[in-house]
Protein backbone atom coordinates (compact mmCIF):
# COMPACT_ATOMS: atom_id res chain seq x y z
CA UNK A 1 0.00 0.00 0.00
CA UNK A 2 1.11 3.63 -0.36
CA UNK A 3 3.28 5.32 2.02
CA UNK A 4 1.52 9.03 2.33
CA UNK A 5 3.39 9.95 5.66
CA UNK A 6 4.52 13.55 4.49
CA UNK A 7 7.80 15.16 5.32
CA UNK A 8 7.37 19.23 4.64
CA UNK A 9 9.83 21.60 5.60
CA UNK A 10 10.37 19.12 8.38
CA UNK A 11 7.12 19.21 9.73
CA UNK A 12 6.27 15.71 9.59
CA UNK A 13 2.10 14.17 9.23
CA UNK A 14 0.81 10.64 8.44
CA UNK A 15 -0.90 12.44 5.22
CA UNK A 16 -0.74 15.71 3.44
CA UNK A 17 -4.11 16.65 3.95
CA UNK A 18 -4.09 19.43 6.51
CA UNK A 19 -6.61 21.39 7.52
CA UNK A 20 -6.62 25.86 6.28
CA UNK A 21 -6.79 28.51 8.82
CA UNK A 22 -10.47 29.25 9.28
CA UNK A 23 -13.53 28.20 10.94
CA UNK A 24 -12.66 24.56 11.45
CA UNK A 25 -9.08 25.10 13.58
CA UNK A 26 -10.59 27.95 15.23
CA UNK A 27 -10.48 26.03 19.11
CA UNK A 28 -9.18 23.00 20.27
CA UNK A 29 -12.76 21.31 20.24
CA UNK A 30 -12.74 21.76 16.67
CA UNK A 31 -9.14 20.43 15.35
CA UNK A 32 -9.47 17.39 18.16
CA UNK A 33 -12.53 16.29 16.25
CA UNK A 34 -10.42 16.78 12.99
CA UNK A 35 -7.72 14.65 13.88
CA UNK A 36 -10.14 11.94 15.51
CA UNK A 37 -11.39 12.26 11.80
CA UNK A 38 -8.00 11.52 10.23
CA UNK A 39 -6.33 15.13 9.22
CA UNK A 40 -2.53 14.97 8.82
CA UNK A 41 -2.41 18.59 10.51
CA UNK A 42 -3.64 21.63 11.08
CA UNK A 43 -3.21 25.43 10.62
CA UNK A 44 -4.40 27.02 13.87
CA UNK A 45 -7.17 29.80 12.72
CA UNK A 46 -5.05 33.04 12.63
CA UNK A 47 -3.79 34.70 15.94
CA UNK A 48 -3.67 38.35 16.44
CA UNK A 49 -2.61 40.61 19.22
CA UNK A 50 -5.05 41.41 22.21
CA UNK A 51 -7.74 42.49 22.34
CA UNK A 52 -9.26 40.41 20.12
CA UNK A 53 -11.18 41.49 16.91
CA UNK A 54 -14.50 41.40 16.61
CA UNK A 55 -16.92 40.27 13.73
CA UNK A 56 -19.82 40.92 12.41
CA UNK A 57 -23.20 39.46 13.96
CA UNK A 58 -24.50 39.27 10.71
CA UNK A 59 -24.25 36.49 7.63
CA UNK A 60 -20.63 36.45 7.42
CA UNK A 61 -20.77 33.83 4.59
CA UNK A 62 -22.44 33.57 1.13
CA UNK A 63 -22.46 31.23 -1.76
CA UNK A 64 -23.03 30.50 -4.96
CA UNK A 65 -24.82 26.69 -5.44
CA UNK A 66 -25.15 24.45 -8.31
CA UNK A 67 -28.53 23.84 -9.70
CA UNK A 68 -28.32 20.60 -7.31
CA UNK A 69 -27.78 23.00 -4.52
CA UNK A 70 -23.56 22.08 -4.31
CA UNK A 71 -21.91 24.85 -3.06
CA UNK A 72 -19.37 25.78 -6.25
CA UNK A 73 -18.28 29.16 -4.41
CA UNK A 74 -17.83 30.40 -1.49
CA UNK A 75 -17.44 33.68 0.36
CA UNK A 76 -16.60 34.57 3.56
CA UNK A 77 -16.52 38.52 5.64
CA UNK A 78 -14.83 36.89 8.82
CA UNK A 79 -11.64 37.99 10.36
CA UNK A 80 -9.10 36.41 12.23
CA UNK A 81 -9.43 34.75 15.49
CA UNK A 82 -12.02 36.59 17.70
CA UNK A 83 -10.81 34.73 20.62
CA UNK A 84 -7.91 35.88 23.68
CA UNK A 85 -3.93 35.05 22.68
CA UNK A 86 -3.70 33.07 25.82
CA UNK A 87 -6.79 30.89 25.23
CA UNK A 88 -5.46 30.40 21.81
CA UNK A 89 -1.92 29.63 22.95
CA UNK A 90 -3.03 27.36 25.58
CA UNK A 91 -5.34 25.24 23.20
CA UNK A 92 -2.45 24.56 20.93
CA UNK A 93 -0.19 23.61 23.10
CA UNK A 94 -2.94 20.64 24.96
CA UNK A 95 -3.57 20.11 21.54
CA UNK A 96 0.05 19.78 20.45
CA UNK A 97 0.70 17.81 22.93
CA UNK A 98 -2.41 15.06 22.74
CA UNK A 99 -1.49 14.74 19.26
CA UNK A 100 1.99 14.50 18.75
CA UNK A 101 1.87 13.03 15.59
CA UNK A 102 0.02 15.70 13.63
CA UNK A 103 1.14 18.64 11.59
CA UNK A 104 0.71 22.04 14.38
CA UNK A 105 1.22 25.12 12.66
CA UNK A 106 0.07 28.16 13.63
CA UNK A 107 -0.90 31.26 12.13
CA UNK A 108 0.05 34.51 12.50
CA UNK A 109 -0.76 38.51 11.58
CA UNK A 110 -0.20 40.76 13.71
CA UNK A 111 0.98 44.76 12.66
CA UNK A 112 4.08 45.48 10.58
CA UNK A 113 6.48 46.43 13.42
CA UNK A 114 9.45 43.79 14.30
CA UNK A 115 8.99 44.09 17.83
CA UNK A 116 5.38 43.15 17.69
CA UNK A 117 6.59 39.92 15.51
CA UNK A 118 9.04 39.68 18.20
CA UNK A 119 6.66 39.59 20.92
CA UNK A 120 4.35 37.18 19.59
CA UNK A 121 6.75 34.51 17.96
CA UNK A 122 8.42 33.99 21.02
CA UNK A 123 4.97 32.92 22.84
CA UNK A 124 4.07 31.02 19.96
CA UNK A 125 7.73 28.87 20.40
CA UNK A 126 6.23 28.09 23.59
CA UNK A 127 3.73 26.36 22.70
CA UNK A 128 5.76 23.58 20.66
CA UNK A 129 4.01 24.47 17.12
CA UNK A 130 5.94 22.88 14.36
CA UNK A 131 5.58 25.85 12.36
CA UNK A 132 4.38 29.55 11.39
CA UNK A 133 2.47 29.84 8.43
CA UNK A 134 2.27 34.15 8.05
CA UNK A 135 -1.32 35.51 6.88
CA UNK A 136 -0.42 38.15 4.23
CA UNK A 137 -3.65 37.45 2.39
CA UNK A 138 -6.71 38.26 4.42
CA UNK A 139 -8.42 40.52 1.92
CA UNK A 140 -10.98 42.10 3.59
CA UNK A 141 -11.02 43.76 7.33
CA UNK A 142 -7.33 43.04 8.26
CA UNK A 143 -6.10 44.77 5.22
CA UNK A 144 -7.82 47.82 5.98
CA UNK A 145 -5.79 48.26 9.58
CA UNK A 146 -2.36 47.60 6.67
CA UNK A 147 -2.23 43.74 8.04
CA UNK A 148 -3.41 40.60 5.61
CA UNK A 149 -3.18 41.12 1.84
CA UNK A 150 -1.88 44.79 2.66
CA UNK A 151 1.40 43.00 3.24
CA UNK A 152 0.97 40.06 1.00
CA UNK A 153 0.57 42.72 -1.81
CA UNK A 154 3.53 44.42 -1.22
CA UNK A 155 6.77 42.01 -2.13
CA UNK A 156 9.13 44.35 -0.07
CA UNK A 157 6.91 44.16 3.17
CA UNK A 158 6.88 39.93 2.44
CA UNK A 159 10.52 39.77 2.23
CA UNK A 160 10.65 41.99 5.80
CA UNK A 161 8.11 40.22 8.17
CA UNK A 162 9.91 36.79 6.45
CA UNK A 163 13.39 37.74 7.62
CA UNK A 164 11.95 38.82 11.21
CA UNK A 165 9.80 35.68 11.63
CA UNK A 166 13.42 33.37 10.92
CA UNK A 167 15.90 35.73 12.67
CA UNK A 168 13.52 35.45 15.79
CA UNK A 169 12.15 31.97 16.01
CA UNK A 170 13.56 28.59 15.55
CA UNK A 171 9.65 27.37 13.81
CA UNK A 172 9.84 26.82 9.98
CA UNK A 173 7.95 29.27 8.32
CA UNK A 174 5.76 29.25 5.34
CA UNK A 175 4.20 32.42 3.18
CA UNK A 176 0.73 32.55 2.93
CA UNK A 177 0.40 34.25 -0.32
CA UNK A 178 -2.75 36.60 -0.98
CA UNK A 179 -3.96 35.65 -5.19
CA UNK A 180 -4.98 39.71 -4.89
CA UNK A 181 -2.26 40.66 -7.02
CA UNK A 182 -1.25 40.62 -10.71
CA UNK A 183 1.67 38.48 -10.34
CA UNK A 184 2.03 35.79 -7.55
CA UNK A 185 5.56 34.69 -8.31
CA UNK A 186 6.42 38.76 -6.97
CA UNK A 187 5.65 37.75 -2.88
CA UNK A 188 6.94 34.16 -3.70
CA UNK A 189 10.19 35.23 -4.87
CA UNK A 190 10.11 37.66 -2.10
CA UNK A 191 9.29 35.26 1.05
CA UNK A 192 12.04 33.24 -0.55
CA UNK A 193 14.27 36.39 -0.19
CA UNK A 194 13.48 36.62 3.66
CA UNK A 195 14.13 33.04 3.97
CA UNK A 196 10.92 31.57 4.51
CA UNK A 197 11.05 28.36 4.17
CA UNK A 198 7.75 27.62 2.04
CA UNK A 199 4.98 29.44 0.72
CA UNK A 200 0.94 28.41 0.73
CA UNK A 201 -1.49 29.78 -1.57
CA UNK A 202 -4.02 30.63 -2.15
CA UNK A 203 -6.10 32.82 0.36
CA UNK A 204 -9.25 33.82 -0.88
CA UNK A 205 -10.08 36.57 -3.70
CA UNK A 206 -12.13 40.03 -3.53
CA UNK A 207 -15.57 39.27 -4.04
CA UNK A 208 -18.95 40.57 -3.88
CA UNK A 209 -21.84 37.35 -4.48
CA UNK A 210 -24.31 39.15 -5.88
CA UNK A 211 -27.19 41.91 -5.00
CA UNK A 212 -30.50 42.14 -3.74
CA UNK A 213 -31.92 44.03 -6.21
CA UNK A 214 -34.83 44.87 -4.34
CA UNK A 215 -33.04 46.50 -1.72
CA UNK A 216 -30.41 47.65 -4.03
CA UNK A 217 -27.85 45.94 -1.78
CA UNK A 218 -24.63 43.69 -2.42
CA UNK A 219 -24.69 40.62 -0.88
CA UNK A 220 -23.59 39.39 2.43
CA UNK A 221 -25.11 42.42 4.13
CA UNK A 222 -25.16 43.18 7.59
CA UNK A 223 -27.33 46.36 8.48
CA UNK A 224 -27.86 47.37 5.15
CA UNK A 225 -24.46 47.41 3.73
CA UNK A 226 -21.65 45.40 2.17
CA UNK A 227 -18.43 44.69 2.16
CA UNK A 228 -16.37 42.52 -0.14
CA UNK A 229 -15.55 38.99 1.04
CA UNK A 230 -13.10 36.48 0.21
CA UNK A 231 -14.06 34.09 -2.45
CA UNK A 232 -13.15 30.61 -2.11
CA UNK A 233 -14.19 26.57 -2.55
CA UNK A 234 -14.22 24.75 -6.00
CA UNK A 235 -14.71 27.21 -8.37
CA UNK A 236 -11.23 29.20 -7.30
CA UNK A 237 -9.28 25.76 -8.00
CA UNK A 238 -8.18 26.69 -11.65
CA UNK A 239 -6.89 29.69 -10.31
CA UNK A 240 -5.07 28.36 -7.21
CA UNK A 241 -3.43 25.71 -9.32
CA UNK A 242 -1.85 28.17 -12.07
CA UNK A 243 -0.78 30.22 -9.52
CA UNK A 244 0.86 27.38 -7.62
CA UNK A 245 2.23 26.00 -11.10
CA UNK A 246 3.93 29.61 -11.83
CA UNK A 247 5.98 29.47 -8.80
CA UNK A 248 6.68 26.04 -9.66
CA UNK A 249 7.95 26.47 -12.46
CA UNK A 250 9.86 29.98 -12.27
CA UNK A 251 13.08 29.72 -12.25
CA UNK A 252 13.87 32.14 -9.29
CA UNK A 253 11.15 29.97 -7.06
CA UNK A 254 12.01 26.38 -8.61
CA UNK A 255 12.24 23.82 -5.61
CA UNK A 256 10.39 26.35 -3.31
CA UNK A 257 8.20 23.71 -0.94
CA UNK A 258 4.46 24.72 -1.82
CA UNK A 259 1.69 24.18 0.71
CA UNK A 260 -1.38 24.09 -1.78
CA UNK A 261 -4.35 25.67 -1.26
CA UNK A 262 -7.98 26.45 -2.55
CA UNK A 263 -11.43 24.37 -3.65
CA UNK A 264 -9.61 21.16 -2.99
CA UNK A 265 -12.78 18.63 -2.48
CA UNK A 266 -11.39 15.35 -3.00
CA UNK A 267 -8.36 13.20 -3.30
CA UNK A 268 -8.15 13.59 -6.87
CA UNK A 269 -8.15 17.69 -6.36
CA UNK A 270 -5.48 16.96 -4.17
CA UNK A 271 -3.24 14.79 -6.25
CA UNK A 272 -3.61 17.33 -8.97
CA UNK A 273 -2.65 20.02 -6.70
CA UNK A 274 0.68 17.60 -5.57
CA UNK A 275 1.13 16.97 -9.32
CA UNK A 276 1.60 20.89 -10.15
CA UNK A 277 4.22 21.27 -7.03
CA UNK A 278 2.51 21.38 -3.78
CA UNK A 279 3.96 18.94 -1.10
CA UNK A 280 0.58 19.24 1.17
CA UNK A 281 -2.44 20.67 0.56
CA UNK A 282 -5.05 22.85 2.84
CA UNK A 283 -8.71 22.32 2.53
CA UNK A 284 -10.97 24.76 4.12
CA UNK A 285 -14.76 24.98 2.65
CA UNK A 286 -15.04 21.34 1.87
CA UNK A 287 -14.73 20.79 5.59
CA UNK A 288 -16.67 23.34 6.32
CA UNK A 289 -19.74 22.17 3.88
CA UNK A 290 -19.19 17.89 4.47
CA UNK A 291 -17.61 17.85 7.82
CA UNK A 292 -14.59 16.30 9.08
CA UNK A 293 -15.45 13.32 7.51
CA UNK A 294 -14.53 13.72 4.13
CA UNK A 295 -10.86 13.47 4.96
CA UNK A 296 -11.00 9.37 5.02
CA UNK A 297 -12.18 9.91 1.29
CA UNK A 298 -9.05 11.88 0.33
CA UNK A 299 -6.50 9.85 2.19
CA UNK A 300 -8.65 6.39 0.91
CA UNK A 301 -8.65 7.78 -2.55
CA UNK A 302 -5.31 8.73 -2.76
CA UNK A 303 -3.86 5.69 -1.94
CA UNK A 304 -6.21 3.79 -4.32
CA UNK A 305 -4.54 5.99 -6.78
CA UNK A 306 -0.96 5.51 -5.96
CA UNK A 307 -1.57 1.86 -5.85
CA UNK A 308 -2.89 1.61 -9.43
CA UNK A 309 0.17 3.59 -10.39
CA UNK A 310 2.42 1.99 -8.72
CA UNK A 311 3.71 5.10 -6.94
CA UNK A 312 4.98 4.23 -3.38
CA UNK A 313 5.86 7.40 -2.04
CA UNK A 314 4.12 10.98 -2.19
CA UNK A 315 7.59 11.89 -4.11
CA UNK A 316 6.62 9.90 -7.00
CA UNK A 317 3.69 12.45 -7.50
CA UNK A 318 5.08 15.81 -5.79
CA UNK A 319 5.58 18.36 -9.43
CA UNK A 320 5.26 15.68 -11.78
CA UNK A 321 3.30 17.49 -13.98
CA UNK A 322 5.45 20.73 -13.52
CA UNK A 323 7.90 19.76 -16.93
CA UNK A 324 4.66 19.98 -19.18
CA UNK A 325 3.42 23.32 -18.37
CA UNK A 326 4.97 25.82 -20.71
CA UNK A 327 4.22 29.40 -22.24
CA UNK A 328 1.67 29.54 -25.17
CA UNK A 329 4.45 30.42 -27.70
CA UNK A 330 5.62 26.85 -26.87
CA UNK A 331 2.62 25.18 -27.55
CA UNK A 332 2.54 23.24 -31.06
CA UNK A 333 0.62 24.39 -33.82
CA UNK A 334 1.23 21.27 -35.90
CA UNK A 335 -1.03 18.86 -33.81
CA UNK A 336 -4.64 18.55 -34.86
CA UNK A 337 -7.43 17.16 -33.39
CA UNK A 338 -10.88 16.84 -34.60
CA UNK A 339 -14.18 16.22 -32.71
CA UNK A 340 -15.74 12.97 -32.34
CA UNK A 341 -19.56 11.92 -31.88
CA UNK A 342 -20.51 9.03 -30.65
CA UNK A 343 -24.21 8.34 -32.15
CA UNK A 344 -24.82 6.03 -30.00
CA UNK A 345 -24.74 7.82 -26.58
CA UNK A 346 -26.27 10.84 -28.53
CA UNK A 347 -29.45 11.83 -27.07
CA UNK A 348 -29.80 14.44 -30.13
CA UNK A 349 -30.28 17.53 -27.87
CA UNK A 350 -28.64 19.83 -30.36
CA UNK A 351 -26.56 21.76 -28.24
CA UNK A 352 -23.48 20.80 -30.03
CA UNK A 353 -25.50 22.37 -32.90
CA UNK A 354 -25.72 25.27 -31.09
CA UNK A 355 -23.07 26.50 -29.68
CA UNK A 356 -20.38 25.58 -32.57
CA UNK A 357 -23.23 27.09 -35.39
CA UNK A 358 -23.64 30.17 -33.06
CA UNK A 359 -19.87 31.21 -31.66
CA UNK A 360 -17.41 28.72 -33.41
CA UNK A 361 -16.72 27.61 -37.19
CA UNK A 362 -19.92 25.78 -38.05
CA UNK A 363 -18.80 22.57 -37.81
CA UNK A 364 -21.80 20.39 -36.57
CA UNK A 365 -24.81 19.07 -38.68
CA UNK A 366 -28.22 19.65 -37.59
CA UNK A 367 -30.40 17.77 -40.19
CA UNK A 368 -29.07 15.51 -42.62
CA UNK A 369 -31.27 14.14 -45.23
CA UNK A 370 -34.39 15.67 -43.07
CA UNK A 371 -33.51 13.79 -39.69
CA UNK A 372 -32.42 15.30 -36.49
CA UNK A 373 -28.67 14.40 -37.01
CA UNK A 374 -25.88 15.70 -35.24
CA UNK A 375 -22.10 14.94 -37.00
CA UNK A 376 -18.85 16.84 -37.57
CA UNK A 377 -17.84 18.14 -40.46
CA UNK A 378 -14.18 17.44 -40.28
CA UNK A 379 -13.32 19.95 -43.13
CA UNK A 380 -14.61 23.16 -39.95
CA UNK A 381 -13.22 21.17 -37.60
CA UNK A 382 -10.78 23.44 -35.43
CA UNK A 383 -10.56 20.95 -32.63
CA UNK A 384 -11.49 23.71 -30.14
CA UNK A 385 -13.47 21.33 -27.68
CA UNK A 386 -16.35 23.75 -27.05
CA UNK A 387 -19.02 21.03 -28.20
CA UNK A 388 -17.72 18.57 -25.83
CA UNK A 389 -17.38 21.23 -23.37
CA UNK A 390 -21.27 21.72 -23.65
CA UNK A 391 -22.79 18.34 -24.63
CA UNK A 392 -24.59 17.19 -21.43
CA UNK A 393 -23.77 13.35 -22.02
CA UNK A 394 -20.17 12.57 -20.57
CA UNK A 395 -17.97 11.41 -23.37
CA UNK A 396 -20.39 11.26 -25.93
CA UNK A 397 -17.98 13.60 -27.85
CA UNK A 398 -13.81 12.99 -27.92
CA UNK A 399 -11.71 14.89 -29.28
CA UNK A 400 -9.47 12.62 -31.38
CA UNK A 401 -5.98 13.40 -32.79
CA UNK A 402 -5.44 12.98 -36.68
CA UNK A 403 -2.66 10.41 -37.17
CA UNK A 404 0.71 12.16 -38.51
CA UNK A 405 1.08 11.97 -42.17
CA UNK A 406 -2.59 12.40 -42.76
CA UNK A 407 -4.40 15.53 -44.85
CA UNK A 408 -6.26 17.85 -42.62
CA UNK A 409 -9.29 18.21 -44.65
CA UNK A 410 -9.79 22.07 -42.79
CA UNK A 411 -6.33 23.29 -44.65
CA UNK A 412 -5.16 21.05 -46.60
CA UNK A 413 -2.00 20.69 -44.59
CA UNK A 414 -0.03 17.10 -43.55
CA UNK A 415 -0.52 16.67 -39.81
CA UNK A 416 2.78 16.62 -38.09
CA UNK A 417 5.72 17.38 -37.24
CA UNK A 418 6.05 20.22 -34.60
CA UNK A 419 6.50 24.10 -35.20
CA UNK A 420 5.35 26.34 -32.49
CA UNK A 421 4.38 30.34 -32.53
CA UNK A 422 8.55 30.97 -32.73
CA UNK A 423 8.83 29.75 -35.80
CA UNK A 424 5.40 30.13 -37.55
CA UNK A 425 5.77 31.82 -40.99
CA UNK A 426 3.36 33.92 -39.72
CA UNK A 427 5.25 35.36 -37.04
CA UNK A 428 6.79 37.95 -38.24
CA UNK A 429 9.74 37.69 -35.82
CA UNK A 430 9.75 33.56 -36.37
CA UNK A 431 12.88 31.50 -37.26
CA UNK A 432 11.72 29.90 -40.25
CA UNK A 433 11.80 26.12 -40.47
CA UNK A 434 9.28 23.78 -41.60
CA UNK A 435 7.55 21.45 -40.42
CA UNK A 436 9.37 17.88 -40.23
C1 LIG B 1 -14.75 31.55 6.82
C2 LIG B 1 -13.33 31.58 6.44
C3 LIG B 1 -12.39 32.10 7.30
C4 LIG B 1 -11.05 32.13 6.96
N1 LIG B 1 -10.14 32.61 7.84
C5 LIG B 1 -8.83 32.58 7.53
C6 LIG B 1 -7.86 32.98 8.49
O1 LIG B 1 -8.16 33.33 9.62
N2 LIG B 1 -6.55 32.92 8.12
C7 LIG B 1 -6.16 32.51 6.89
O2 LIG B 1 -4.94 32.46 6.61
N3 LIG B 1 -7.06 32.11 5.97
C8 LIG B 1 -8.38 32.14 6.26
N4 LIG B 1 -9.29 31.69 5.34
C9 LIG B 1 -8.83 31.24 4.02
C10 LIG B 1 -8.61 29.71 3.98
O3 LIG B 1 -7.63 29.30 4.88
C11 LIG B 1 -8.23 29.25 2.56
O4 LIG B 1 -7.02 29.88 2.20
C12 LIG B 1 -9.28 29.57 1.51
O5 LIG B 1 -10.55 29.40 2.04
C13 LIG B 1 -9.12 28.71 0.26
O6 LIG B 1 -9.31 27.34 0.55
P1 LIG B 1 -10.71 26.55 0.25
O7 LIG B 1 -11.07 26.81 -1.16
O8 LIG B 1 -10.41 25.13 0.58
O9 LIG B 1 -11.70 27.16 1.19
C14 LIG B 1 -10.65 31.66 5.69
C15 LIG B 1 -11.59 31.12 4.82
C16 LIG B 1 -12.92 31.06 5.19
C17 LIG B 1 -13.91 30.46 4.24
S1 LIG C 1 -14.41 21.12 -31.70
FE1 LIG C 1 -15.07 23.24 -31.98
S2 LIG C 1 -15.06 23.52 -34.18
FE2 LIG C 1 -15.00 21.33 -33.84
S3 LIG C 1 -17.11 20.71 -33.88
FE3 LIG C 1 -16.63 21.09 -31.75
S4 LIG C 1 -17.23 23.22 -31.42
FE4 LIG C 1 -17.12 22.91 -33.63
S1 LIG D 1 -24.63 17.97 -27.39
FE1 LIG D 1 -24.05 15.84 -27.20
S2 LIG D 1 -25.96 14.75 -26.86
FE2 LIG D 1 -26.49 16.79 -27.61
S3 LIG D 1 -26.66 16.51 -29.81
FE3 LIG D 1 -24.59 17.12 -29.43
S4 LIG D 1 -23.46 15.23 -29.24
FE4 LIG D 1 -25.60 14.73 -29.05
Amino acid sequence: MADLRSTFIGIKSPNPFWLASAPPTDKQYNVERAFKAGWGGVVWKTLGEDPPVVNVSGPRYGAIHSQDRRVIGFNNIELITDRPLEVNLQEIKETKRKWPDRAMVVSLMVPCEEDNWKRILKRVEETDADGIELNFGCPHGMSERGMGAAVGQVPEYVEMVARWCKQYSRMPVIVKLTPNISDIRKPAEAAKRGGADAVSLINTINSIMGVDLDNMTPWPATGGYATHGGYCGPAVKPIAMNMVTEIARSPATQGLPISGIGGIETWKDAAEFMALGAGTVQVCTAAMVYGFKIVQEMTAGLSDYMDSKGYTSLDDIIGKAVPKATDWQHLNLEYVVKAQIDQDSCIKCGRCHIACEDTSHQAITDYVNGARHFEVKLEECVGCNLCAVVCPVENCITMVPMAEGSLDPRTGRKVGGHRTWKEHPNNPNAKLAEPA
